[in-house]
């Protein structure tokens, strides 16, 4: 737990798929309410990555996230983001069925989901395989959602998990004591 890193850069060599269906059947022991097991996966793998970081691009647009960029700096954008996802040799997109409209079990739900990501990056880990989990407005971008083939009225996403052996390992980010987040109570 404590030596697993954020990868952002990847050697370019793919993991076998049987590799990654053994993490994913690990990561499925995570906690999970009533048994719903509720998350789903798509990997964007080989020619699949760009298109991909396509529809990642285009979503950040229509969220203004790049507005300051003028058309030709925005060109120059794309150009890399394309590099970035086609340097990466697998790009996972965690999502779950929706089940009351953004209610509790949704929060529960979400909640496992996020669980089994967590036991996925330390599995990982353990392997020698570096991830990183990224989640930004996207996410909830309906555009985006229909873009890659599901349905904002039915689908949530929760994340998309880079996947890779590691090129070069970040330095620990350092966390602030751990008694700060804790009270005791006693009586
Ligand atoms: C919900 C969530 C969203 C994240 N989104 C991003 C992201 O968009 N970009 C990124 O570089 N890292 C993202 N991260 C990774 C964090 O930046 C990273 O975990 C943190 O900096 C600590 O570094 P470490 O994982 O190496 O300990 C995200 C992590 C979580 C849990």
């Amino acid at each position: 737990m404590q030596s697993r890193r954020t990868i952002l850069d990847y050697k370019p060599d793919k993991i076998e798929r049987h590799t990654l269906l053994e993490l994913f059947r690990l990561a499925s022991y995570a906690p999970n309410h009533h048994m719903k097991e509720p998350w789903m996966i798509k990997l964007y793998e080989d020619e699949a990555r760009s298109s991909f970081g396509e529809k990642i691009v285009d979503s950040y647009i229509r969220l203004g996230l790049l507005k300051t960029l003028d058309e030709k700096k925005l060109q120059k954008a794309r150009v890399s983001y394309d590099k970035f996802f086609r340097s990466v040799p697998h790009h996972a997109l965690f999502y779950m069925e929706k089940e009351d409209g953004g209610g509790y079990i949704d929060d529960e739900n979400y909640a496992a989901v996020c669980a089994f990501i967590q036991n996925f990056q330390l599995a990982a880990w353990n392997l020698g395989i570096g991830t990183m989990w990224t989640a930004k407005e996207t996410l909830l971008d309906k555009v985006f959602i229909r873009d890659i083939g599901l349905s904002p009225d039915t689908h949530k996403l929760i994340a998309v998990v880079q996947i890779g052996y590691p090129n070069k390992v970040p330095k620990a980010k350092n966390r602030t004591s751990i008694q700060n987040a804790i009270e005791w109570i006693n009586n």
